[in-house]
């Protein structure tokens, strides 16, 4: 995100973390759902409303956070997920442009064992054996992205990448930079061409930018990327022009013509059309060479004069890129290892609780604000209680704070020789701050091991759990009632207008029998309370996939809701399911565990939240107000949407990986097990008792060529 001020984080995020690498699933799961709502409450704020509550370096820290949790528990990633979004969804102010190709970003590497799983992973997916996997490394340049489109050889269209999917038509402010052609006259430049890469200011001119602001009594930029943002998403092209923007090209979308089968030679050919490129991109053999190209870079970061965060690794050949495709966001062909963290120490003021939608109390420390790598921080993560107790963190200690890449900022130690001479140990509360019910650390019962969290045992008494579920069933992931975000819910709970969900929906006809009255609540006039029961109103009917989410279930996000949704078609079935499903002895139950995504902990969660009278009364409550939509298959054009299927045996056209991969985003859900519920058992050769079990069932089988005819694939050589 650009433009960003770098002012100080607000506290609230999610902060209930420990170290990725530390996490339990079902940890990871409750921070995953956390990150998704927080985010989206960032992108609002940002690219909406023009007015960021965190800093960019906080906001990327959250993403990377998300990233680092759903590439350690890939089963946990969602539909929903921010990493399926890329940015955020374009401001109203720009119109709007459907990129012709997605605009990805990239996943990223820490350290040189991310690189080498990097490259096991591709030649694992490719099912390379001797052949040499060549990978190009470039610099990251921490700028904007941005597209250019050329028609018959001329600059017709520049995009911002907005949300991946959708961007905002930047044209005549593209115009105005130097480093872009407007037309291109080689023979061979395609009639259809769009060269992407990155907009970006260098140090020198981002320097005499902001004296010549200070001069003119206008605000300066925090950093050259913020600055690069800002004067691209001007909306008039004249205060573009006078910006010193440049532009790298890296890569590319459409092209009616590909002029080159290898990354690197791509790129040289884009240079050759007239665009910049980087000189600093090789071709790389070996994991040593990549690291060693990483090396080379990072020493040149401080006299390379501008920004670069990292390196980007990529695929040489085409082909293997196309054949890699990519999961969500990012390609699976490419990543970013990124520059090592940067550090600072400051004062550890106090130590704050906040209490999240389960309940869990996570610790924020409270910083004197402090600068780490260009960006001021005032609050820091201090993951749990057993993380301040395992690095002895006191208030009142001097402590060390990083802000790294994959994290959002961190303590992570205590200076030792500065600490004050009457300094306590911290003791964690043990009553929840906000409703004084006893807080709890459960006891997993296999592990005999307590979690790592604490939780208020208050349950709907406690108004933060209230509150914070309340904000959960309006977010953008669930009812996502427009103009009832997470400021309005804290207003009318406060005011006793809404206690429960159903409430919501009972706010206009309580308006009207004069039971309450919105009218006077300080900034509310007619049209605003219109607007707010239109938009009530407008969520009467809702997708059942949703509306699960929205009851903001334990472990239950958007993911999860969508695969129950699915499974049961109704939320009668489901509701009877449940219902059924408390006998752990019974069918209904097997059933549950069988669906491809449910385990144990998460039918557990969903039986408790059924079981409880309260949950089942919120729920008719809302029935008396809105219709839960039966569950409609998407993507009914291919083939296989919707069916289960099995790999089996050894696959020669393409590996298991690529094959599933294949098969999911055609709508199918891959199964590992065969039973009465698979469709389709593709069985290669060695297949052995999951292909006799199939025959048992008389399942449909299918031998490798027959499944790629099926799904319309072309048969790789
Ligand atoms: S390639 C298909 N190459 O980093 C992959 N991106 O964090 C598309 N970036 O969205 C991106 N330098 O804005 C690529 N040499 C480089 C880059 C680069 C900077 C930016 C780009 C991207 C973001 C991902």
């Amino acid at each position: 995100m650009g433009k960003g001020k770098g002012q100080a984080a607000s506290g609230g995020q999610g902060f209930e973390h420990s170290p990725v690498e530390e996490l339990t699933k079902s940890q990871a799961k409750v921070e995953l759902t956390r990150l998704m709502f927080d985010l989206s409450q960032h992108d609002q704020a940002y690219y909406q409303e023009d007015a960021p509550l965190i800093s960019d370096a906080e906001y990327d820290a959250l993403r990377q956070r998300n990233d680092a949790i759903e590439t350690r528990f890939p089963e946990l990633k969602t539909a929903n997920s921010p990493s399926s979004k890329v940015g955020a969804a374009p401001a109203e102010k720009f119109i709007k442009v459907a990129h012709a190709r997605p605009m990805l970003s990239l996943s990223n590497a820490f350290d040189d064992e991310d690189v080498k799983d990097f490259r096991e992973r591709i030649k694992r997916f490719l099912n390379l054996q001797d052949e040499p996997l060549a990978i190009t490394a470039e610099p990251k340049i921490d700028g904007v992205s941005a597209s250019l489109r050329y028609e018959q050889g001329k600059f017709v269209l520049g995009a911002t990448r907005g949300d991946g999917q959708v961007g905002e038509n930047i044209t005549e402010n593209i115009r105005t930079l130097s480093d872009i052609p407007k037309e291109v006259r080689n023979n061979n430049f395609p009639d259809v061409a769009e060269i992407r890469g990155e907009v970006y200011m260098r140090h020198d001119d981002f320097a005499a930018l902001n004296q010549r602001q200070e001069r003119e009594g206008k605000p300066v930029f925090a950093n050259p990327r913020n600055a690069a943002a800002g004067s691209l998403r001007q909306l008039d092209p004249a205060i573009t022009a006078a910006r010193p923007l440049r532009f790298y090209a890296y890569a590319w979308g459409e092209m009616s013509a590909l002029s080159a089968g290898t990354q690197e030679d791509m790129i040289e050919q884009i240079g050759a059309w007239g665009f910049q490129i980087s000189d600093l991109m090789r071709r790389c053999e070996s994991l040593d060479d990549l690291l060693a190209q990483y090396h080379a870079i990072e020493e040149k970061r401080a006299t390379i004069g501008y920004d670069i965060d990292g390196v980007v690794y990529k695929v040489d050949r085409l082909d293997w890129q196309g054949r890699l495709g990519f999961v969500s966001r990012a390609p699976r062909w490419a990543i970013a290892h990124k520059f090592s963290p940067e550090k600072a120490t400051t004062l550890l003021e106090k130590i704050d609780i906040q209490v999240g939608r389960t309940g869990v109390l996570t610790p924020v420390a409270k910083l004197q604000p402090v600068t780490v790598g260009g960006v001021v921080v005032s609050n820091a993560t201090l993951h749990n209680e057993d993380e301040i107790a395992r690095k002895d963190i006191r208030i009142g200690d001097t402590v060390v704070v990083q802000r790294a890449g994959d994290v959002i900022p961190q303590v992570v130690s205590v200076v030792m020789e500065k600490r004050p001479k009457e300094s306590e140990p911290y003791e964690f509360p043990v009553i929840c701050p906000v409703c004084g019910s006893h807080a709890t650390r459960e006891v997993d019962s296999k592990t005999g091991k307590a979690e790592v969290a604490r939780r208020c045992t208050g349950g709907l008494i406690c108004p933060a759990q209230a509150v914070e579920r309340l904000k959960h069933f309006v977010s953008r992931n669930a009812f996502d009632i427009e103009g009832l975000g997470e400021k309005q819910i804290e207003a009318f709970w406060a005011e006793g207008l809404i206690k429960s969900p159903a409430d919501i929906f009972r706010l206009e006809a309580r308006e009207k029998a004069g039971e309450i009255s919105l009218g006077s609540r300080e900034g509310w006039g007619a049209t605003s309370i219109a607007n707010l029961f239109a938009a009530i109103n407008m969520r009467r009917s809702i997708s059942l996939d949703r509306f699960v989410f929205a009851l903001g279930i334990r472990h239950i996000g958007g993911a999860t809701a969508r695969v129950l949704a699915k499974a049961y078609g109704s939320l009668g079935a489901l509701r009877e399911a449940f219902r059924l499903g408390q006998d752990r002895q019974g069918d209904v139950y097997a059933d549950l565990l069988n669906i491809d995504g449910i385990g144990e902990v998460v039918a557990e969660a969903l039986l408790e939240f059924f079981a409880e009278p309260h949950n089942q009364e919120v729920i008719d409550g809302l029935l008396n107000e809105i219709t839960v939509e039966d569950f409609d298959m998407p993507d009914e054009g291919s083939p296989v949407a919707g069916q289960t299927v099995v790999f089996t045996g050894s696959l020669v056209r393409m590996t298991r990986n690529e094959a599933k991969a294949r098969a999911e985003a055609l709508g199918a859900q891959v199964s590992g097990s065969i039973s009465k519920k698979t469709d389709i058992v593709v069985a290669g050769p060695g297949a052995g008792s999951k292909l006799v079990k199939a025959r048992e069932l008389d399942l449909t089988i299918l031998d490798e060529d027959e499944w790629l005819h099926l799904i319309g694939g072309s048969v790789p050589e």
